[in-house]
């Protein structure tokens, strides 16, 4: 993480990192509120960081490999968004993933976040992982700390060229249409999620 942000620094990029330690984003409780009124009712740090997001032009996402996916702290807050992905309200940023394992199956992680982040509207420029049980003294090779500082890299450069790859292009095209329908299904039952895709692009 510190090596991608190091990379996003060296293109002129500002960062602010955000710890999740447990609790301070509440699991989510499937009442649909967010959907119907655009807020969630859980009195944590949720709305916080959900307006930091908004206010900013990138995101890298973090996590250690936790029994084949992420900690249970990234997932919380990744559930909190049900509404945001719903209105793929971060559309126009740009993101990364950062996995680190103890023993393997960084890619597959780093994969769903990246899902993670179309679905939020959030254009994904790549992913970097260690593996930390094959690193001699725990430490990082020269070959992973230049894959995170490009990453960083690429992550302002695309931001600022505002590209994509035809294949990210293709798989946020495709889940919009589908957020898009499911609107169409859903307009009554959720109004605050309906207006806002009145409003941002037309339904
Ligand atoms: C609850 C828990 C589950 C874990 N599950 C896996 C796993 O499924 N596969 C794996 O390779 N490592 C697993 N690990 C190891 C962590 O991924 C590893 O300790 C971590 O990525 C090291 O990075 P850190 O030093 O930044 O925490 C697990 C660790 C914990 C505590």
């Amino acid at each position: 993480m510190v090596e991608v942000l190091k990379g996003a620094e060296a293109e002129g990029a500002t960062y602010e990192t955000i710890a999740l330690p447990g609790g301070t984003i509440k699991p989510c409780k499937g009442c649909d509120v967010c959907h119907k009124k655009g807020i969630c009712p859980q009195k944590d740090d949720f709305e916080d960081l959900k307006a930091k997001i908004i206010a900013s032009d990138g995101v890298v996402l973090a996590s250690p490999n936790y029994i084949f996916s992420v900690s249970a702290q990234l997932k919380a807050f990744m559930d909190r968004c049900c509404g945001v992905v719903h209105c793929l309200g971060f559309e126009g940023r740009y993101g990364a993933a950062v996995v680190t394992s103890g023993g393997g199956d960084e890619e597959p992680v780093a994969e769903y976040m990246n899902q993670f982040l179309i679905a939020t509207g959030i254009t994904p420029v790549g992913s970097v992982w260690a593996n930390m049980g094959e690193l001699p003294n725990y430490e990082f090779t020269p070959e992973i700390v230049e894959n995170a500082r490009s990453l960083g890299r690429k992550l302002v450069h695309d931001w600022q060229n505002q590209i994509a790859s035809p294949e990210i292009a293709e798989r946020k095209a495709q889940f919009k249409e589908r957020m898009r329908q499911l609107m169409l299904y859903c307009r009554q039952e959720w109004p605050f999620e309906a207006q806002y895709w009145e409003k941002t692009r037309g339904l």
